[in-house]
């Protein structure tokens, strides 16, 4: 493992985080999580699961706990590898907290004000509109900042969270010293954005009410199958990347990213067939991508003190970094330090 250090990266540096409040679908996997698995020799990679941020809503405390550890060795048994990549834990490192305060009083009111998804989730979590919620693009810019990243990869409901951590990257930089470098969101080039198989025009989603349009991670083979032959597609039973044929063109979309085929590829290999071969060779291709990684998850699983020297290591790895930057920052802002240990 060669040491990261802030000074000599020779490699740009990557920054993602993932949420960890359910079992990941194959929406997350084939849209983002396969790419940063791709990213790991080209970049530094630093990755995390975002469980400070998930408690803006509300968590049951053992389903949580749970799915923290599980998330963790989803992301291993997916191809996040050690050897080459930072994978940790949000809320063991203290510092993602501390800098989170401080970047709150460079960050206007008003900007956090404008941003879609606070808007959004204050109406849909009416009942519990609490500050965290309004301060979360803080967070995530303490964590984007703290490890001095080049590059962001996100969605694009992210890509104003990331425009937000420029600007106080900026402002910072502007009223002390160059200290953080300036993100950029990293919109990959193939990352397939994968619909929910029971209504297409919204994104396959963990929190679906309609378990039928989302694949997890967990699904066996049997319900995979199932849920494919129910997916919505058209009347037409023409396998035909089209505008309008939503249902089929997310099909085949996933398809595509399993097989590395192209629509024209694939609407030749099943001309003259209907959807009732179609789908089963979806829902095949999907079961053979997730059966390894399901048991590779199962190994992990059955291994806890593997598991905690792994997320134990890699907190002491990211708390290294972090510390490094919010040193720097709070200097920078007059504080006096203290040598407690
Ligand atoms: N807010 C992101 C999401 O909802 C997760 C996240 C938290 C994140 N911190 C981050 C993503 C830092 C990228 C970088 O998906």
């Amino acid at each position: 493992m060669t040491e990261l250090t802030t000074e000599s990266a020779p490699k740009k540096r990557i920054l993602s985080m993932y949420q960890c409040t359910g079992v990941f679908t194959l929406g997350n996997f084939l849209g983002a999580i396969r790419n940063h698995v791709g990213f790991q020799d080209e970049y530094e990679c630093i990755y995390a699961l975002a469980d400070l941020h998930a408690i803006t809503v509300r968590q049951d405390p053992k389903k949580f706990r749970k799915y923290i550890l599980e998330s963790y060795a989803y992301l291993l048994a997916m191809g996040i590898d050690l050897e080459k990549t930072i994978l940790f834990i949000q809320s063991q490192v203290p510092e993602h907290a501390q800098l989170s305060w401080i970047l709150n009083c460079y960050t206007q009111f008003g900007e956090l004000s404008r941003m879609t998804q606070f808007k959004d989730k204050s109406q849909k979590h009416a009942d519990n509109v609490n500050a965290g919620l309004f301060t979360y693009p803080c967070l995530m810019a303490a964590d984007i900042l703290l490890y001095q990243a080049d590059f962001v990869p996100v969605g694009a409901d992210q890509k104003q969270h990331v425009e937000l951590a420029r600007n106080v990257a900026e402002r910072f930089n502007g009223l002390y010293s160059p200290t953080f470098p300036v993100p950029q969101p990293l919109i990959p080039k193939h990352g397939a954005r994968v619909m929910s198989l029971q209504d297409p025009s919204k994104k396959m989603s963990k929190s679906d009410e309609n378990l039928n349009g989302t694949i997890t991670m967990a699904d066996d083979p049997d319900t995979i199958l199932r849920k494919f032959k129910r997916a919505v597609t058209d009347s037409e039973s023409q396998v035909r990347y089209a505008p309008g044929k939503d249902g089929v063109n997310n099909l085949m979309e996933i398809y595509a990213s399993l097989t590395g085929k192209t629509m024209e590829e694939i609407e030749r290999e099943f001309e003259g067939k209907g959807y009732g071969d179609f789908k089963p060779a979806v829902a095949q291709v999907v079961i053979d991508a997730l059966v390894p990684i399901q048991k590779r998850f199962k190994e992990l699983m059955e291994d806890p003190e593997y598991l905690e020297k792994c997320y134990t290591e890699n907190a002491q790895k990211a708390h290294y970094l972090a510390q490094k930057t919010l040193s720097k920052v709070m200097k920078k802002i007059g504080y006096l330090p203290a040598k407690l240990h």
